[in-house]
């Protein structure tokens, strides 16, 4: 027997019991005639004791010789310490240990096993299965893992019916680039991985499935960000004979569900805005509303005056950080130089100090006087104390920039407070996205999303302003989820491929499957997929997802544990018809 205890269990009322304790050498204190030892396993820390007098001599010369992260078996008795440890559970005992045996040693590791570790993001990546052996880490993984159960859970007592779908299949286009698998037995030809099964779960829903869900791996060929990995999974849903209320309704159920299961939370409201009014507000489709700062736009109070500036922008909009004004020259001048660097690209800042006396003092006062800044205040709802920070320029580029100092304000401000949660279903998203690179419009959802029926009429003259059955579920700033109401008529699948610029041809010989089933009795549709790594992050209070995943891989796509990508021999690439051209 291995053990007939974990180390984290032992408590005061196991005092006398013999005990069987397996796990791992965190630290090792001799005084010569006594030794102690942190033995640690999944469960927690049990301190064991050797001495002189109490322990065999050959056990005692063992535990001398023992080294960090050895793995050992002992027996021995629990019994009261003599200095007690209130910070660990199980801090009142320690086990004398009688018997022991050295199951395998260790060789020194990398970096201390502890929850502050000195080892570097890189370092632990190449030695992750040290590094789950750490609390912090070890804990997101069985955090997740609960989080998963309670989404099974919900999901099947909501008569949802877990299906799983083929990974080595077609090109679904999801936006991202495809990871692509070459065929030993179909000369020439590939599978792609999925980038989600969107159509397989469309497919099911025509299967007369009609309520599907899955836990999966989808996989995306695309820049890596701390939310964003090259395989990532997804909680996702599909339901046939609704609509999109249908479809919120049973995911704010399990958003709930999840916050008050796992976070003890009860959530009040889940509002709602259409993606216009959340650019509008916030110059974001994923705005964090647990603060305020919303966007005044000031075209109508700053224009036409003598600043050039804002005369020839498009759009002229602000935001008041709460209680700023009092900020030096030197402070600002910084806050002007992040909004200009590249990454926001910003060519300015106006601001604009609301003094407590209730003067203003702006960076523009040769062209405004009190009352002109005094509209600004209103506009941008600026109290006393704060400091109203104004962009200008196209409309959208402008939200961005402003949106990103609105981000990077809450965040210096201390306002993203990650134990309070606030969710909003951003709805109404537009059909399509103009994309200047091969200028022409893509689907912003994916090519199954369905139109507003009163909105198709545009598709001819004005596509950029057609309207989507599609919403997203932001989470404190993060798209958590997305979805939509599908097409389910094939007339009308086509006519959205052609807008999408496919010929026929190319639609028939991409999706044809697809228009085909549609001919034997589609029902309408629609779903969602939430990013499972993403929720997980969030309710474990952060926003990086590689913390969650086991074995995550680094911002180059790469997995530096197991060094993949890498090559493959001559031989098997002769089996798959490749011929390198490098
Ligand atoms: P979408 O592309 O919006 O929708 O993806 C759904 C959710 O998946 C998460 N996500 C990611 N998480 C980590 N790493 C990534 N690279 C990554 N990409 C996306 C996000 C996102 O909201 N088939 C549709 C869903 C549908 O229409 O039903 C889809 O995949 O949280």
């Amino acid at each position: 027997m291995y053990r007939s205890h974990t180390c984290g269990e032992l408590r005061k009322a196991h005092i006398n019991s013999e005990v069987t304790l397996s796990g791992w050498v965190q630290k090792v204190r001799d005084k010569g005639f006594m030794v102690w030892v942190d033995l640690r396993d999944r469960y927690g820390i049990a301190q064991l004791i050797f001495d002189e007098e109490r322990t065999p001599k050959e056990v005692l010369e063992t535990a001398q010789r023992l080294g960090r992260e050895f793995v050992i078996k002992v027996d021995g008795t629990v019994i009261e310490r003599e200095s007690k440890n209130s910070n660990i559970p199980t801090g009142e005992i320690e086990v004398l240990v009688k018997n022991i045996t050295v199951l395998n040693k260790s060789i020194t590791p990398p970096f201390t096993i502890e929850n502050e570790t000195d080892g570097g993001e890189d370092l632990r990546m190449k030695y992750r299965y040290l590094d789950i052996r750490r609390n912090p880490v070890k804990n997101s993984l069985i955090f997740r893992h609960k989080v998963g159960i309670e989404v099974r859970n919900y999901l099947s007592n909501e008569g949802f019916v877990e299906i799983e779908t083929p990974y080595l299949i077609k090109s679904t286009p999801e936006g991202a680039r495809d990871f692509v698998v070459p065929s030993r037995m179909n000369e020439g030809e590939f599978y792609a991985l999925p980038q989600s099964p969107q159509t397989f779960k469309q497919l099911l829903m025509v299967g007369g499935m009609d309520k599907y869900f899955q836990i999966v791996k989808c996989f995306r060929d695309e820049d890596l960000r701390a939310d964003r990995q090259p395989e990532f999974t997804q909680i996702d849903c599909e339901m046939a004979f609704v609509e999109q209320e249908d479809i919120l309704n049973v995911f704010e159920g399990l958003t709930r569900h999840l916050l008050k299961e796992i976070k003890e939370i009860e959530i009040g409201g889940f509002p709602r805005m259409t993606y216009d009014e959340a650019m509008k507000k916030y110059g974001n489709d994923k705005p964090d509303i647990r603060f305020g700062m919303e966007f005044g736009e000031l075209n109508a109070v700053a224009q036409h005056k003598d600043f050039k500036v804002f005369n020839d922008a498009e759009l002229v909009v602000g935001i008041a950080i709460p209680g700023a004004a009092n900020y030096t020259r030197k402070e600002i001048d910084k806050l002007i130089d992040w909004v200009k660097r590249p990454q926001i690209g910003a060519l300015g800042m106006v601001y604009v100090k609301c003094n407590e006396d209730g003067s203003y003092k702006s960076s523009v006062d040769k062209f405004y006087d009190q009352d002109d800044l005094k509209k600004w205040a209103e506009a941008t709802g600026a109290k006393t104390g704060d400091l109203i920070c104004v962009l200008s320029g196209p409309t959208h580029k402008t939200r961005t920039q402003l949106s990103a100092l609105r981000m990077e304000m809450a965040e210096r401000l201390g306002l993203r407070n990650p134990n309070e949660f606030a969710p909003l279903w951003v709805v109404d998203f537009p059909l399509l996205e103009w994309d200047e690179e091969t200028s022409r419009y893509h689907a912003m959802h994916h090519p199954f999303t369905s139109p507003k029926p009163e909105d198709i009429k545009l598709l001819d003259t004005d596509p950029g302003s057609v309207r989507a059955n599609a919403y997203d579920l932001v989470l404190n700033g993060n798209e958590i989820g997305g979805g939509s109401i599908r097409i389910f008529d094939k007339d009308l699948q086509a006519l959205m491929f052609k807008h999408l610029g496919f010929t026929e041809d190319e639609a028939k010989a991409q999706f044809g499957f697809l228009m085909d089933a549609f001919q034997y009795g589609a029902p309408p549709h629609g779903g969602l997929a939430f990013g499972f790594d993403r929720l997980v992050a969030i309710l474990g209070g952060q926003e990086t997802i590689r913390d969650f995943i086991a074995f995550p891989k680094n911002n180059a796509g790469r997995d530096v544990m197991i060094d993949a990508p890498s090559k493959i021999d001559n031989e098997q690439l002769d089996e798959l018809h490749i011929k390198l051209n490098i």
